[in-house]
């Protein structure tokens, strides 16, 4: 048994949907058991202090103990070209992306980013990883491999592509199908692994391809499905001159069995009202990815539409387009994208989506992201006061929030005290 004893950071509801001071509080003198891998208790520090005596006690004094961060898209194959410069979208994948993916044939090459992604990351505090893979089989073998060496949740699925991509870098697909069916039997829930069904986006996908998938996940319907979704216009303008007899982008999924409440689509910018309604009334979820948005120019993520729909949507970094493996980072991009628009998020609600948002986006929410009895032990520490300039604006705060606020603003790996993952240090 350990005791961790500090701030900590709970949520009863989503703050997005009910004011956040009704369903977020920090408590300022908390404790949360861990026994093995999950989380056992959770309640103040005194009680379960008296509750425990046999519970050994790790103290974080004012650090804030928040549940793990929860990454909903990134392409852990990109790690080694993040921050290429000066393409956009089309460009940009034909440019840097692709001849980086086709690296990945070797699986030493693949083991070596896959152990680098989940260290990296996990050092700017997350805890889980949805990624995706490249085309080859192994890819995906190698990242959940590298979670299950370090008992960590991870979602991935071998990127399928069959038309407008290089030589070295397409499937067919049968062999999307099959190769992905063999990954599913092989990963798909061993230990805290989970599947996602992964066609790259439409422009990579024969129709033929997306039907096979769609059949796939109408097998395996308790796999995730993830993909990109209107993420440039110029995307949006080829989609429709690909699929000239489709309604539009989503439908190029909906019409090939790939929308569904388990579809986690990436980016969902240049949406039409149809295209949004479609996705709530289906219980799909998009995720967010703000620090890729600014960086490969994709435009600004409306938020604010998708929580008037109810739309489940996570944070992500989308690394090699996004341009942090910091959800920090990510979560202050977040706010940012959000000032453009009129609406200042609160940190409480870039917390929530950074933890309970993407869990809930994942559909891991009955495992991952909150501080409560009963779920896994992924657990990030953060400290308040991790730099000089954060600690005098810290030090001027008259309420945690504010202190909170300024470290979701300006902090980077250095505010991460601890990183706990299945009840691990
Ligand atoms: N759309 C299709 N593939 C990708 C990718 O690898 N990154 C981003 N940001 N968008 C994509
Ligand atoms: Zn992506």
């Amino acid at each position: 048994k350990t005791l961790l004893t500090g701030q900590t950071l709970l949520f009863s509801g989503d703050p997005l949907q009910t004011p956040w001071q009704d369903c977020v509080r920090i408590d300022s003198a908390g404790g949360v058991l861990i026994e093995g891998a999950r989380i056992t208790a959770v309640g103040g520090a005194a009680d379960l202090r008296a509750a425990h005596p046999d519970a050994a006690e790790i103290p974080y004094g004012d650090d804030l103990i928040c549940p793990g961060f929860i990454d909903a898209h990134s392409h852990y194959p990109q790690t080694a070209m993040i921050a290429s410069w000066g393409k956009r979208l089309i460009d940009w994948l034909n440019t840097y992306t692709f001849p980086e993916e086709i690296r990945l044939q070797d699986p030493a090459w693949a083991a070596t980013l896959a152990a680098r992604t989940l260290d990296l990351t996990r050092a700017a505090g997350t805890t889980t990883l949805c990624s995706f893979a490249t085309i080859h089989p192994h890819s995906a073998s190698a990242l959940f491999d590298a979670g299950a060496a370090r008992s960590q949740c991870i979602v991935t699925g071998k990127t399928c592509m069959d038309r407008n991509a290089p030589d070295g870098l397409r499937d067919t697909a049968q062999s999307a199908y099959d190769d992905s069916k063999a990954l599913i039997a092989r990963h798909h829930g061993q230990g805290r692994n989970r599947y996602a069904i992964s066609p790259r986006f439409s422009p990579t996908s024969s129709a033929e391809q997306l039907t096979a998938l769609g059949a796939l996940w109408a097998e395996h319907p308790d796999c995730l499905m993830q993909t990109h979704l209107s993420e440039q216009p110029d995307e949006v303008t080829w989609v429709r001159a690909l699929f000239p007899q489709a309604r539009d982008y989503l439908d190029t999924y909906e019409t090939h069995g790939l929308l569904g409440a388990r579809g986690v689509y990436g980016h969902a910018i240049h949406l039409t009202d149809r295209e949004v309604g479609r996705l709530s009334e289906v219980g799909a979820s998009v995720v967010h990815c703000p620090t890729s948005n600014a960086f490969i120019g994709s435009g600004d993520f409306d938020l604010a539409r998708m929580v008037r729909h109810r739309l489940h949507t996570g944070l992500a970094t989308d690394t090699g387009g996004g341009s942090s493996f910091s959800m920090l980072r990510t979560m202050a991009a977040a706010y940012e994208a959000g000032q453009t628009r009129g609406a200042s998020w609160h940190a409480s609600q870039l917390l929530w989506l950074a933890t309970a948002g993407s869990a809930r986006a994942l559909h891991l929410h009955d495992e991952i992201g909150t501080l409560a009895a009963g779920q896994y032990a992924d657990i990030t520490v953060l400290d308040l006061k991790s730099t000089d300039a954060i600690a005098q604006r810290a030090s001027r705060a008259g309420e945690i929030w504010d202190d909170v606020f300024a470290t979701v603003m300006m902090g980077d790996d250095r505010a991460v005290r601890d990183t706990w993952i299945s009840g691990a240090r």
